[in-house]
């Protein structure tokens, strides 16, 4: 199994949009997959209960009162953290994962929040044993703007090569309300936004290399 953590202080920065996303595209690729939603407000756990029958099942854990166990018959778990969660409650849950994916938005708001918090997360035993990989995927990304330029700079500060970048559509504010994805979806446009996933998918699939997704990284 595989137990990926998406977190980041920084609230609406697309943590449920990434989990919900990452449930979904292992789903699809035929694993047995569980969505964990450790935020009060169950984001995840909503778009789970609007999810059609006909999509690929995901089972929903609701961990918003802290760590539950992690069910033994699956090979990907995505916990969705939620914002301004304390340090102490990120230990717990990042000692359980493999990988944390740490989404940031191009913003002046969002960048230093991101920044203080990396710093936060390379003091933690998980990560400094390279037990815990770090994955930050640019979120929201207008792609030729300043904004996306002074992104991959902030990307260089904080020396992290990154997994990709998400762009800024407006399928993901519909996909949400309606339990899906874009792996969920037909059409040339939702096949180029899947593209946008391969490199987070595939890092996160470096843990696992016999499965699906796994190649050269970025
Ligand atoms: N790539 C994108 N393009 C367009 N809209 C997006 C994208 N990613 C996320 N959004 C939208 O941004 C909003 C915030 O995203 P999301 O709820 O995933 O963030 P979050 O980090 O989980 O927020 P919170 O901190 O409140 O839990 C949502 O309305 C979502 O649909
Ligand atoms: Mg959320």
């Amino acid at each position: 199994m595989i137990t990926v953590l998406v977190a980041n202080p920084k609230g609406g920065c697309g943590k449920t949009t990434v989990a919900t996303h990452l449930a979904a595209a292992f789903a699809q690729a035929g694993l047995r997959t569980a969505l964990a939603d450790a935020d009060r407000q169950g984001s995840s756990l909503g778009w789970l209960r609007s999810r059609p029958e006909s999509a690929p099942a995901i089972q929903g854990l609701d961990w918003h009162d802290g760590p539950g166990k992690a069910p033994k018959q699956v090979d990907r778990l995505i916990i969705d953290a939620p914002a301004a969660m304390k340090m102490k409650k990120i230990e717990e849950l990042l000692r359980l994962a493999d990988v944390v994916v740490v989404p940031v938005l191009p913003s002046g708001f969002d960048e230093p929040v991101t920044g203080e918090f990396l710093k936060q997360l390379e003091a933690l035993k998980p990560i400094r044993k390279s037990k815990t990989a770090v994955a930050i995927v640019r979120n929201r990304v207008q792609t030729g703007t300043r904004m996306a330029a002074k992104l991959d700079k902030f990307m260089l500060g904080v020396g992290h090569t990154g997994a990709g970048r998400l762009r800024h559509r407006l399928v993901y504010a519909d996909v949400a309300g309606r339990g899906l994805s874009v792996f969920d979806l037909t059409g040339k446009q939702n096949e180029a936004l899947r593209e946008d996933w391969a490199p987070l998918l595939r890092y996160i699939e470096n843990c696992d290399p016999a499965m699906p997704f796994s190649a050269a990284g970025e």
